[in-house]
């Protein structure tokens, strides 16, 4: 499967796709909930860690609000905007130094699991839409040189 990476920019924001309803018809809430918390664990071992909340309490409410956000935007209920508001990705992530390494480490971290709902069955046409949200919203994410 083709996982590409695209360069970034620094300070432009390339046209954002959102996953097809297939994805989450084919993952189902629970299974973008798993693919959240193991990107989460992931995150936990690599060096982008230490722009994480280091609270294992936090760090835990931190996955249901980042998966609230996915299946929201994959096309399920509005969690995230019933548990926390309006989206405003952007400004939430303002706080954290966030530039194309970490970017690329952070996106590194998916390929792997994404690999592994390949194996479980999910189609790859899905995979890549996926994907391709989150090469390039990710990009929208950096804010440090
Ligand atoms: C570019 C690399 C990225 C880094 C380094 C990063 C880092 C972070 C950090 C440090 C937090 C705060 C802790 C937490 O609540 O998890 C956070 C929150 C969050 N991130 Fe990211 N993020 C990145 C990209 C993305 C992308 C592309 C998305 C969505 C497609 C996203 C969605 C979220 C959501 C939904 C939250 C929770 C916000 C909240 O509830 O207030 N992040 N991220």
């Amino acid at each position: 499967m083709n996982l590409e990476i695209s360069q970034a920019q620094f300070g432009v924001r390339p046209p954002v796709i959102k996953p097809i309803p297939e994805f989450l018809l084919e993952v189902g809430e629970k299974g973008v909930r798993e693919l959240v918390s193991k990107h989460y664990d992931a995150i936990k071992k690599s060096d982008i860690y230490q722009l994480f909340p280091q609270d294992d309490t936090e760090f835990e409410q931190a996955k249901v609000n980042s998966a609230d956000f996915f299946i929201q935007i994959c096309g399920g209920p509005a969690y995230f905007n019933t548990n926390r508001g309006a989206p405003r990705m952007v400004g939430r992530h303002a706080p954290f130094r966030i530039d194309a390494k970490a970017r690329q480490t952070w996106l590194e971290l998916y390929k792997p699991l994404l690999e592994e709902l390949k194996e479980q069955g999910v189609t790859e046409t899905s995979l890549l839409s996926f994907w391709g949200y989150l090469n390039i919203f990710s990009i929208w994410m950096i804010n440090t040189q």
